[in-house]
């Protein structure tokens, strides 16, 4: 069994540790982890593992973690009823070779695992889907399943919110880190609405390529923020840059309707930017709330089938721009974790790995 283990406390350092593969006790199953996505949502993970217990989705021993990512794995044995070895999931995986897991309310749809370790986080990373079952799974689209899945998800709930509380109608809504893969979806079904006013905010390395996928009005650099007009705005904030979201902040001040954040991508600047911030506090979009609001307004089934007829369009729209990088292999792990911790990757680009 192989583990690429990152250190909780310096990010930078990551190795690789080589253990027998697990025998399984009566009730676990044991997943081979065929391949998983690598983006900068898994970077906010690790830089989130312990203040909202990212690191004990799977633990690892001395200070070491395992950051989770999403992908596909398949039952290589099971000892537990319900579940049938040969069988294809995609869910919450580490970035290893195989992983124990506890099925429990195995069904036809799949099985969430009740590992004890895992009880008390959050249950919408817990779920194991058969492929055979779920709405979203097409064979041939499984890179970008693993790579966009959980962050259409993401995006489809922030459309949804920000709907939800007038905020398309109330002047333009603008997007930090336009490129990221989170900030294109989020785009995609916003452009949808109509009346909404879109404005991209991105490197000057992003902006061409923002401009060319079509989903936002307009597009700025982060130098240009003060060249946008002055009114009421929501300011979406998928970077996590501190002077960016000051300088949002101040150019907008008090007419500034909603500040939204969503991720960390800038995870050593998180908190740079200054104390004092003009307009309202920003708020943290946790995306597992909404899911839990939606999940009761519409039914658990209500809201998968809701995102899955969004998404085919979206996975679709996206074979036409984005190219998936493939890496087997602890050097190949390592060195697209690198590029992605230090934003060294293209907007265009994503890492499916495996360490088979
Ligand atoms: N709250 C939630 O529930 C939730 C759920 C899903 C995702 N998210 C968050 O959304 C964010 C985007 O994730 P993603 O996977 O979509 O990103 P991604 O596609 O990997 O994003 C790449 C973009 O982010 C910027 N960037 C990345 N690393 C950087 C670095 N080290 N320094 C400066 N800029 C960097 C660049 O955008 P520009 O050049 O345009 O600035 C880059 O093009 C993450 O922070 C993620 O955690 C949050």
């Amino acid at each position: 069994m192989t583990d690429f283990l990152v250190k909780r406390e310096d990010l930078r350092e990551c190795r690789i540790v080589e253990s027998d593969v697990p025998e399984l006790a009566p009730g676990q199953a044991l997943l081979r982890v065929d391949s998983f996505g690598l983006t900068s949502n898994n970077i906010t993970y690790a830089v989130f593992g312990e203040a909202m217990s990212y690191w004990g989705f799977f633990p690892a021993d001395g200070g070491w973690g395992r950051v989770p990512m999403w992908g596909f794995a398949d039952v290589e044995r099971s000892e537990a009823d319900g579940v049938e070895s040969g069988a294809r999931l995609y869910g919450y995986l580490p970035p290893s070779s195989h992983l124990v897991v506890v099925p429990a309310d195995a069904d036809e749809n799949g099985f969430v695992d009740a590992a004890p370790h895992r009880a008390a986080l959050p249950s919408t990373y817990q779920r194991y889907l058969l492929t055979d079952a779920d709405p979203f799974y097409r064979a041939d689209t499984e890179e970008t399943q693993m790579l966009l899945r959980p962050l259409f998800f993401t995006s489809f709930l922030i459309d949804d919110q920000l709907a939800d509380d007038g905020l398309v109608a109330r002047g333009p809504i603008v997007i930090s880190s336009a490129s990221s893969k989170t900030a294109i979806a989020a785009a995609f079904m916003l452009s949808q609405r109509e009346g909404v006013d879109l404005v991209a905010l991105t490197s000057q390395r992003g902006a061409e390529f923002v401009k060319s996928l079509g989903v936002y009005g307009r597009t700025i650099t982060y130098d240009e923020i003060e060249a946008l007009e002055r009114g009421p705005a929501t300011f979406v904030d998928i970077a996590g840059d501190g002077a960016v979201r000051l300088a949002v902040h101040s150019h907008f001040g008090d007419e500034l309707v909603h500040s939204m954040t969503v991720g960390a991508t800038h995870w050593e600047e998180f908190d740079a930017g200054g104390t004092v911030l003009p307009g309202p506090s920003p708020t943290f979009f946790f995306a597992p709330d909404r899911v839990v609001k939606r999940s009761e307004d519409w039914g658990v089934g209500g809201l998968q089938t809701r995102v899955a007829d969004a998404w085919h369009p979206f996975c679709e729209w996206t074979g036409g721009w984005l190219e998936v990088v493939r890496g087997t292999g602890f050097e190949a792990v390592q060195s697209a974790y690198f590029d992605v911790l230090e934003g060294r990757v293209d907007p265009k680009t994503a890492h499916v790995l495996s360490l088979q």
